[in-house]
């Protein structure tokens, strides 16, 4: 089994009187791509700066490298890179005098710099400042900046936020080649499902405040309810023949949809339909689009919870 490199336990944040993170057990192992996904304002940020020792916690564990950030923060964070929210730098400065300045403090030499510059595609920057980059260059920078110390760790939160589709692509490439070209774990946060799934290895979904799904990527796609769609030409005839065999099915503009079934049924029910001379032109298989998983899972956690409300009344 991978190393456990993130294990939060029931860690939560309360303002005042409304808690913004309940209660999550999160686990990222070596070598994972974690996906931490949920709609604004769930908890990402929050659970990020939590992790990151930028905020305290109001309760629970975390414990990164099966050490305790509160007891061991400067010794723990010294392997982790991250880049919350927008990245800062200097803007009458260079990519190279930027990553200078944090190379200084934490003592790397420049060698790493230009190792760096060119990992993030910053080589060819030059002579350019920073405030004249675009958001893609910018977005670089901090990638850059995070990565100068060879983190074990890296901890992205929101990293292409703000950028056109081919920047996106573009940084979703770098990050994704981390893990096998440096030995990487990486958590990005996100709230769109199609960037997590694209990058993602594993994925953790929270919704105001709560962990509602952790797992691999494949284990999400697989909550999926197929159904197995019938295009035949004569509806009505089929209706009444399925009707009279008892077989449960829900009318379809073009025939009828089973639900999710073994392939022996379907063959009987194409056996079924051949013998009474239907015609049929299509089977297919229709998968819920992961978008929907998604919110059938938000969905499903807002009703658990309305329900334990009403319960307590
Ligand atoms: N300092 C604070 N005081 C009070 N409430 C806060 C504070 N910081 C965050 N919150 C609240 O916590 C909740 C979670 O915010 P957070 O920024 O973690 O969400 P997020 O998942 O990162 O959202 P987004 O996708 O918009 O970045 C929000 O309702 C936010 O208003
Ligand atoms: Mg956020």
């Amino acid at each position: 089994m991978e190393k456990m490199i993130i294990k939060t336990k029931n860690l939560s944040k309360k303002y005042k009187h409304s808690t913004v993170v309940d209660n999550i057990s999160l686990e990222v192992r070596q070598g994972e791509i974690y996906g931490f996904l949920g709609p604004n304002g769930a908890g990402k940020t929050t659970t990020i700066r939590m992790l990151l020792g930028l905020i305290k916690s109001s309760n629970g564990e975390i414990r990164i490298n099966g050490k305790s950030v509160d007891k061991n923060r400067i010794e723990v964070l010294k392997n982790v890179g991250s880049l919350v929210e927008s990245p800062s730098y200097y803007g009458n400065l260079t990519a190279f005098e930027n990553l200078k300045i944090i190379a200084k403090v934490r003592k790397i030499p420049d060698i790493r710099i230009n190792e760096v510059l060119q990992i993030v595609g910053l080589n060819m920057a030059g002579n350019k400042l920073a405030k004249n980059f675009s958001l893609g260059m910018k977005q670089r920078l901090g990638i850059g900046a995070a990565i100068l110390g060879k983190p074990e760790l890296l901890i992205l939160d929101e990293p292409t936020n703000g950028l056109d589709p081919s920047g996106i692509e573009e940084i979703r490439e770098l990050i994704k080649s981390f893990p096998e070209k440096y030995g990487m774990t990486i958590i990005i946060s996100s709230h769109l499902l199609s960037e997590i799934d694209r990058i993602a290895t594993h994925v953790g979904i929270i919704n105001k405040g709560r962990l509602i799904f952790q797992g691999e990527m494949s284990s999400l796609r697989n909550l999926n309810e197929s159904c197995i769609h019938f295009h035949v030409e004569e509806i009505e005839k089929t209706q009444m023949l399925l009707t009279d065999r008892k077989i449960k099915f829900a009318n379809h503009s073009n025939g009828f949809v089973i639900s999710k079934t073994g392939y022996k049924e379907v063959a009987a029910i194409n056996k079924l339909l051949v013998e009474n001379k239907i015609n049929i032109y299509r089977i297919e298989e229709q998968k819920e689009s992961l978008e929907k998983i998604f919110l059938n899972l938000i969905r499903k956690d807002e009703e658990n919870n309305v329900d334990l409300g009403s319960n307590r009344l």
